[in-house]
């Protein structure tokens, strides 16, 4: 589905993501992991057109969309929930779950899936004319994500959904992702709380100063080279 060939982000001097690979396919968990600083949020934000890369391919279901907007690479299904969830505090958690369905010229479907995010996470539902700003980080991630998907994405990048979550609230966000996989969803997911991240991958990059150090089987990460302690740790 998605097919990343030798990216290359730099800002300025930096070179933060060298000649990356990677690829997703249909209906794969990805996980995408590696330490603080090693180029993963460049790698998302190039694939969803925040960042320009200085060189390489993104190809989503054989398109190139280097050259694309980002709404349009929304339109053709990618969809992120960028690291920090980046909701709209002062709006409410109503109208941010609408602002996710933009694109999309189908009120009654727009609705339906509104009812079925707020069925999902009943604390949204307690919470929906309440400025998102005002919920706590675990439900501010549950929106994100619920609003990532009111776009009905194909593949869905998430950066870092555990960031400063309580691992009980982490542990229920990754059962969450666990579930959209099961329903066919596509998903890159970025993390530090790799215990988590493999829980459902079925298979991992590992990167570090912006370059591919594994790709492969969860399975295999922990007896390659002591990468796992080496650069994910845990
Ligand atoms: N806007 C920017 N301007 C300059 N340098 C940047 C910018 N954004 C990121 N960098 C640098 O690029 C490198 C990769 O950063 P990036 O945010 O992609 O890493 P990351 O793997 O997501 O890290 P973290 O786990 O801390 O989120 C870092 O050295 C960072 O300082
Ligand atoms: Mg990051």
């Amino acid at each position: 589905m998605l097919k990343v060939e030798k990216l290359v982000v730099r800002y300025g001097a930096v070179m933060a993501v060298r000649e990356l690979s990677l690829e997703v396919g249909q209906g794969e968990l990805v996980a995408l992991l590696g330490p603080n600083g090693a180029g993963k949020s460049s790698t998302i934000n190039a694939l969803t057109g925040l960042v320009t890369p200085a060189s390489g391919r993104i190809v989503l279901d054989g398109k190139d969309i280097s050259h694309v907007r980002t709404e349009d690479r929304i339109r053709a299904g990618l969809t992120s929930t960028p690291e920090g969830r980046h909701i709209f505090s002062n709006l409410s958690v109503g109208e941010n779950l609408r602002l996710g369905a933009a694109i999309r010229r189908d009120p009654t479907g727009v609705r339906q899936d509104i009812e079925r995010f707020l069925s999902l996470f009943p604390v949204l539902s307690e919470r929906y004319g309440q400025a998102a700003g005002t919920l706590s980080g675990g439900e501010q991630q549950m929106l994100a994500i619920a609003r990532s998907l009111m776009s009905r994405p194909k593949l869905l990048l998430l950066d870092e959904p555990s960031l400063g979550l309580a691992p009980k609230i982490v542990a229920r966000i990754f059962d969450f992702i666990g579930e959209l996989k099961a329903q066919g969803l596509t998903l890159l997911v970025v993390e530090q709380n790799a215990k988590q991240a493999l829980r459902f991958a079925d298979r991992v990059y590992v990167v570090s100063s912006g370059t591919l150090r594994y790709d492969g089987p969860p399975a295999r990460l922990a007896d390659e080279h002591g990468l796992f302690n080496l650069y994910i740790g845990g």
